[in-house]
């Protein structure tokens, strides 16, 4: 569904602990990492039914404005009663790193249970999934509860050039979402993030561009990376244009944020090459230009028809179908304000192949 690396999807999908403020019991979730909330199940101090009831509940609060999450799995407490159940019956130590703990997806991200898998659509409410993506199958291996759905931002700004980053027809209504919600950490740190990237890691079967992926995997995963001093030492080149040109505006929350961290990478031992010009940077990040845009549109075509095909149940089976169903349920999908000028121009797009080849050359 997307022209995206499959890792990258991957991590971009998945957002962690995103709505933790606050707990009443012994410790502050608010800044809690995994191997924190594991220590508190091991020491009885927190169940996973708790975390799963403490998400619920922050989620009920705080989804009316932030619009993050799509749908709630019905089942998560099930899940987590199970995994409780698990760590009470399993010598300590033998539950992976991910045991227990909940997880939002992305919408994109297929999952063959109660919940729906509509990357923000009306048109995929209701479709049926032939099985879980191979990240599902994987974090749930893992231990990990399928928590609930996010918002899918990158669907509804692939349809259209013009669509405001955050739309979302189901549920977001059309709003945009706030960047609060938006821009919540995947992970609280990094080591969070590596015990994500070990789990999911490695080939999908229905997924041919992670072939010849596992010869780049280490044998005992990315863990055996993780250094608190990691940082001492390592030049770090800080591109601002144009990926941070609106830092620039002294005093605002972001401009704070922005100095704040890159303040705490020189504090743990980084060099910071700042203000890095990449030469041709308007060549490079020019949509159109650079052969992305047409890369993009000769990829869509066939890879969402693929997908639309093979589901068990779909009132829609190709990429016209979501033309049309964007045209008839126009008020539904904000089509007369937005468009879907990406998809037409991937559906009437000739020669394909031949633009494809073009855009990975350049
Ligand atoms: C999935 O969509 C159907 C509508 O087709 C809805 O009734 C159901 O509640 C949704 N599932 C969840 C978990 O929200
Ligand atoms: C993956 O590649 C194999 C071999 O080239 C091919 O037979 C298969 O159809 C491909 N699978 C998918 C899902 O594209
Ligand atoms: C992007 O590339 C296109 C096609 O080469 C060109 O017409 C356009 O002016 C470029 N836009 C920018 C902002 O450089």
């Amino acid at each position: 569904m997307s022209t995206n690396s499959p890792l990258l999807l991957v991590l971009s999908s998945i957002l962690l602990c995103g709505f933790l403020t606050k707990i009443t019991i012994a410790f502050s979730i608010k800044e809690a990492t995994i191997d924190d909330l594991q220590l508190a199940f091991k020491r009885k101090h927190l169940t996973s039914r708790q975390l799963v009831q403490f998400y619920l509940k922050e989620i009920r609060k705080l989804n009316p404005l932030l619009r993050g999450v799509i749908e709630v799995n019905p089942d998560s407490l099930y899940l987590a009663d199970k995994a409780d159940q698990k760590r009470k019956a399993k010598a300590p130590g033998s539950l992976l790193s991910l045991h227990g703990i909940p997880i939002l997806l992305k919408d994109n991200i297929a999952t063959k249970d109660k919940l729906n898998t509509t990357a923000g659509s009306f048109a995929l409410l209701g479709s049926v999934v032939p099985r879980d993506a191979g990240v599902v199958v994987r974090l749930r291996k893992a231990g990990a509860i399928i928590l609930g759905k996010a918002s899918m931002t990158e669907w509804a700004a692939f349809r259209s050039k013009f669509l405001p980053r955050g739309f979302c027809g189901r549920k977001g209504q059309g709003r945009e979402l706030s960047h609060v919600g938006w821009s919540r950490p995947m992970c609280r740190t990094v080591r969070d993030a590596v015990y994500v990237l070990d789990a999911i890691v490695g080939f999908d079967y229905y997924d041919n561009a992670t072939r010849g992926a596992a010869k780049f995997i280490p044998r005992d995963g990315y863990k055996q990376f993780l250094k608190p001093d990691g940082l001492i030492g390592k030049r770090l080149g800080i591109v601002r244009n144009p990926f941070f040109k609106f830092y620039n505006d002294e005093g605002s929350v972001k401009t704070r944020a922005f100095k704040h961290h890159l303040d705490t990478l020189r504090e743990k031992g980084a060099i910071l090459v700042d203000h890095l010009e990449i030469s041709n940077i308007d060549e490079i990040i020019n949509f159109t230009g650079s052969g992305e845009y047409n890369a993009y549109l000769a990829e869509f075509k066939p890879a969402i028809n693929a997908y639309l095909k093979q589901l068990v149940k779909s009132t829609v089976r190709t990429l016209a179908d979501l033309i049309a169903f964007n045209k008839k349920f126009s008020n539904l999908e904000k089509t007369k304000e937005y468009g879907q000028d990406t998809f037409e121009a991937a559906e009437s797009l000739r020669g394909a192949d031949k633009l494809l080849k073009i855009a990975v050359q350049i």
